[in-house]
């Protein structure tokens, strides 16, 4: 029955992940999947995970199953890390899923579920991922302009001006913070004029809220996101723990719906029902480390410094590669990299010169410029400049 498969199709930031394993060259450079690398190159177990799984290990007296929603106390952790008591706890519907990915399908699956013909509205960069999750789930897709390429800033008119075709019942999907592949982010204003047409086209935000505390902090990050909720009747959020708590392959995340009190308990129960026919109860592990490190007010001070750490390391990441790049071309024209937030930033250089970065030099970027400004360090930040000074030449 499989001869009729088609041949698989591998992601682009996993078959890049695989091209840089298979490499085995010293002193390659790896600038593709989104993770957070100190300045040794080392994705380390922060120490309030680590001091939280203790605990869990010495305490824990069963693993039996919870409910389809997952851990309560987790539900409850990250709904207010998130939503921050913007809307009473009596609008938000949650459940635990496997990661932020599997938040995303499930919301879609929901989103499919009330309303089959809406159309899914997504930035014109967005994460590769994204696409193929709404199709999956059988929705449909239109892109809204968002990068302004020239500028390394957002095409606030384009975007504006595309979002007005937004139909009754549409979901518009935003990044919460760090937007995953540009690094440039919304701001204030922008989501009060997102959310101003939101409520006059009828349509429903969907928040991918991925990187919280990258940006420029818990709060601030989530700023924009807070206000959709207090302003408009629906909105739905996919949140991940995987580079906040760096808690990559324990798969932790959340699918939370935001609705008018009534329908909170349809919501919730429909979300469990629809986790009970792909992976039934959550992962429970990585959710208890972060309602354990959120509910203790030691652990939690030890990680929200530790996030800042790693916040700051990215920000001075950015500024040496704009300073380095000044200083290799000549010009100011990355200058753009030192403004923008979180991992990413979009490189504007050809699939040619991608491919002369990772063949001749050993410089591993996604194939549309992606490159995770985590991933660098003192000593790879000149090489990367040198190396694109050169392609550039
Ligand atoms: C990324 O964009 O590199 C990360 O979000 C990892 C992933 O799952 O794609």
């Amino acid at each position: 029955m499989f001869e009729t498969l088609p041949d698989p199709r591998l992601d682009g930031i996993i078959a890049l992940m695989q091209a840089f394993a298979d490499d085995t060259r010293m002193g390659k450079i790896d600038l593709g999947v989104g993770v957070y690398r100190d300045a040794a190159g080392r994705t380390p177990v922060m120490a309030a995970v680590k001091a939280a799984e203790t605990r869990i290990v010495e305490t824990q007296e069963t693993k039996t199953y919870l409910s389809l929603a997952g851990d309560s106390a987790f539900l409850e952790s990250m709904r207010d890390l998130v939503l921050g008591g913007a809307v009473p706890a009596g609008r938000v519907a949650a459940v635990g899923t496997p990661g932020g990915t599997s938040a995303v399908r499930q919301i879609c699956e929901l989103i499919r579920l009330a309303r089959p013909e809406a159309t899914i509205w997504v930035s014109a960069q967005t994460w590769p991922n994204h696409g193929p999750l709404i199709r999956a789930a059988g929705l449909g897709i239109r892109a809204y302009r968002y990068l302004d390429p020239e500028a390394g800033a957002l095409d606030r008119d384009g975007m504006m001006a595309d979002l007005e075709a937004v139909a009754r019942g549409d979901v518009v999907l935003l990044h919460g913070c760090c937007h995953n592949p540009t690094g440039v982010d919304l701001g204030l204003q922008d989501w009060a004029e997102i959310g101003a047409l939101l409520e006059r086209r009828g349509a429903i935000p969907f928040v991918d809220m991925a990187y919280q505390g990258f940006g420029e902090g818990l709060d601030a990050d989530a700023a924009g996101l807070r206000h959709l909720a207090a302003r408009l009747p629906e909105m739905l959020v996919a949140g991940s723990c995987s580079k906040n708590f760096g808690l990559y392959r324990e798969r932790v995340g959340i699918a939370m719906a935001v609705v008018p009190e009534g329908q909170r308990a349809r919501l919730a129960g429909t979300l469990a029902g629809l986790s009970r026919q792909v992976f039934a109860f959550p992962p429970d592990h990585g959710g208890r480390v972060v309602s354990t490190i959120l509910g203790d007010p030691a652990l939690r001070i030890m990680w929200s410094r530790e996030l800042d750490e790693m916040r700051l390391r990215v920000a001075a990441n950015r500024r040496g590669l704009a300073d380095a790049l000044r200083t290799a071309t000549g010009s100011d024209r990355f200058g753009f990299i030192s403004g923008q937030r979180g991992m990413f930033s979009l490189l504007p250089l050809s699939p040619a010169q991608i491919e002369t970065l990772r063949a001749a030099h050993g410089i591993y970027m996604l194939g549309d410029g992606r490159v995770n400004m985590a991933g660098l360090n003192e000593a790879s930040v000149p090489v990367l400049a040198q190396a694109m000074a050169e392609v550039l030449r």
